[in-house]
């Protein structure tokens, strides 16, 4: 075999490209609108190097690759034709450097859209908005009025989002949740995409007879709303005037784009304002109304989640940084007492994990740690963070709520970071219960909470060290409670951090 020269770069065929074959010419049309043509065996060389760069591939690794095709050694002479090939091939961007590809989308918390369609001629686009909203994250339910549905099949869309469409108010059947009130309540936000003058007026005027303006309406969630019709609609009055209305009401309301008026017959078409405008444009727009609207309403902190669905919706539709308690690393003094007290093969359990920053510490420190939260969402973008796709960390992730657990067996150290301090009264006595019967005789027990100098203001319960003895002292022994800080993203709060260990149960 050859000895080829070892370039470092790695190319790989670009996602996009712009080739056609006709007999035997390959037809490549660049980004800049250059066209090259390829004949005979420069043809049949560009598809067998297209074919070794599917995946990425040095030089001398598509050398090699097609010497295994020809199924001997390649001279030196024409090395130069694969040269030339392959300059050709990236001045195209048929072939892109490795180092040009996009990054992978970042894992994110998928928000949870209604997509309400009804009866514009703009319906007819809607598969290639729900793929645009999919590449997104967005986690999409697709309702339509009957009118809509005139405009685009169902299953079309049902093949894109793995959901039935549903267009009716009632339930298909009479023991299953009646859907308006379902999907309001599901949603993280409501997109109404296309926006008819007659949608646009039932929502207006609270008119609450389709599935999709009782969704609209009856929601919690933000709402988006593109109004996408001709020109003489758009500018009638009474059309102006809902639009108004619903901005006024809460509606975040899109402008239109510009396009060709399809009342008209094709050859007669002119530019006119009222259609909706590109996917992309929508989709950014939506980001963007949801953006504000978490800050507007949560004012810079989300409020603290009552339940597992709510803290499953926080950390859904919340970034790490927007979230008030987290921080990337471990607080200095918890991984303080965690080295103290870990040595590879302690086995730890970690209360409320939450991004899972504390069981990280520990996994990284050789420790076997259990790890579990009430919210799927949390211990998916934990494990995430982890980079524990394949589980190699060692870190088991577990759904669990610590006030009514489902665990057995002991740990020689349990770690709650902010997690006691959100129970309610109910929750506490389970709470003592389950870390008492957790903890291993001689075990520890490390709390962090909110210091009373903190109030309630934080949607939490402030805790002392007479408050944690009455709760925890049957079965522990407080060695320490030190004043501290919960540091967040943007704020630091006051906190008091109390090492407890686990007395032998008599
Ligand atoms: C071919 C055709 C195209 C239409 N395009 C639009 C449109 O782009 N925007 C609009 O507001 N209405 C449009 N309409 C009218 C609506 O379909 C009609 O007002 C319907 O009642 C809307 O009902 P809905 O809001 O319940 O979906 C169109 C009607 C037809 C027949």
């Amino acid at each position: 075999m050859t000895n080829h020269d070892s370039s470092p770069t790695r190319l790989r065929r670009a996602p996009v490209v712009q080739i056609y074959d006709v007999r035997d010419t390959m037809v490549i049309l660049a980004p800049d609108g250059e066209v090259r043509e390829l004949s005979g065996l420069s043809a049949e060389l560009a598809r067998a190097v297209l074919q070794c760069c599917l995946t990425p591939c040095t030089r001398a690794q598509i050398v090699t690759r097609l010497e295994l095709l020809t199924g001997g050694p390649i001279e030196e002479q024409e090395l130069g034709v694969i040269d030339q090939l392959l300059a050709v091939l990236v001045a195209a961007k048929v072939l892109v450097p490795t180092s040009e590809q996009p990054a992978p989308a970042p894992s994110r918390p998928r928000t949870r859209l209604v997509l309400c369609l009804s009866g514009a001629i703009a319906c007819s686009l809607a598969p290639g908005l729900i793929q645009r909203l999919l590449e997104r994250g967005f986690e999409v339910r697709v309702v339509a009025t009957e009118a809509a549905l005139r405009f685009v099949q169902p299953e079309a869309l049902e093949a894109l989002v793995h959901f039935p469409v549903l267009s009716s108010l009632w339930p298909e059947d009479s023991g299953l949740p009646v859907p308006h009130i379902n999907l309001a309540q599901w949603a993280d936000a409501v997109l109404v995409w296309p926006a008819t003058a007659t949608t646009i007026s039932r929502l207006a005027t609270g008119y609450h007879s389709t599935l999709v303006s009782a969704i609209a309406l009856c929601t919690r969630a933000p709402v988006v709303l593109v109004p996408s019709m001709n020109a003489d609609m758009y500018s009638e009055p009474a059309v102006a005037r809902n639009l108004q209305q619903l901005a006024a009401d809460g509606m975040h309301v899109v402008h239109p784009g510009s396009g060709t008026e399809l009342a008209h017959a094709p050859d007669t078409r002119l530019a006119t304002l009222g259609p909706t405008p590109p996917h992309a444009v929508v989709v950014a727009l939506l980001e963007t109304a949801l953006r504000i609207e978490r800050a507007r309403r949560a004012d810079g902190q989300p409020a603290t989640p009552r339940d597992a669905d709510e803290w499953d919706r926080l950390f859904r539709t919340h970034q790490d940084h927007e979230l008030g308690w987290h921080r990337d690393a471990l607080d200095a003094d918890m991984l303080a007492v965690l080295e103290r007290a870990a040595s590879p093969g302690t086995s730890v359990l970690d209360i409320g994990t939450g991004l899972g920053v504390a069981a990280i510490a520990a996994a990284r420190l050789g420790c076997r740690v259990v790890a579990t939260d009430i919210a799927d969402t949390a211990l998916l973008r934990a494990r995430d963070r982890a980079g524990d796709s394949t589980g190699d960390t060692g870190i088991v992730w577990l759904r669990d709520d610590i006030a009514d657990t489902r665990l057995y067996g002991t740990f020689d150290l349990l770690i709650d970071r902010g997690c006691l301090h959100l129970l309610s009264p109910e929750q506490l006595q389970p709470y003592a219960k389950a870390v008492a019967r957790l903890t291993a005789p001689g075990g520890a027990l490390l709390v962090k909470t909110h210091a009373l100098s903190e109030g309630r203001s934080r949607g939490t319960t402030p805790w002392d060290r007479g408050m944690i003895e009455d709760l925890l002292g049957a079965a522990f022994t407080l060695e320490t409670d030190e004043g501290s800080t919960l540091p967040g993203p943007a704020v630091t709060t006051a906190a008091r951090l109390f090492v407890l260990r686990r007395r032998d149960p008599a």
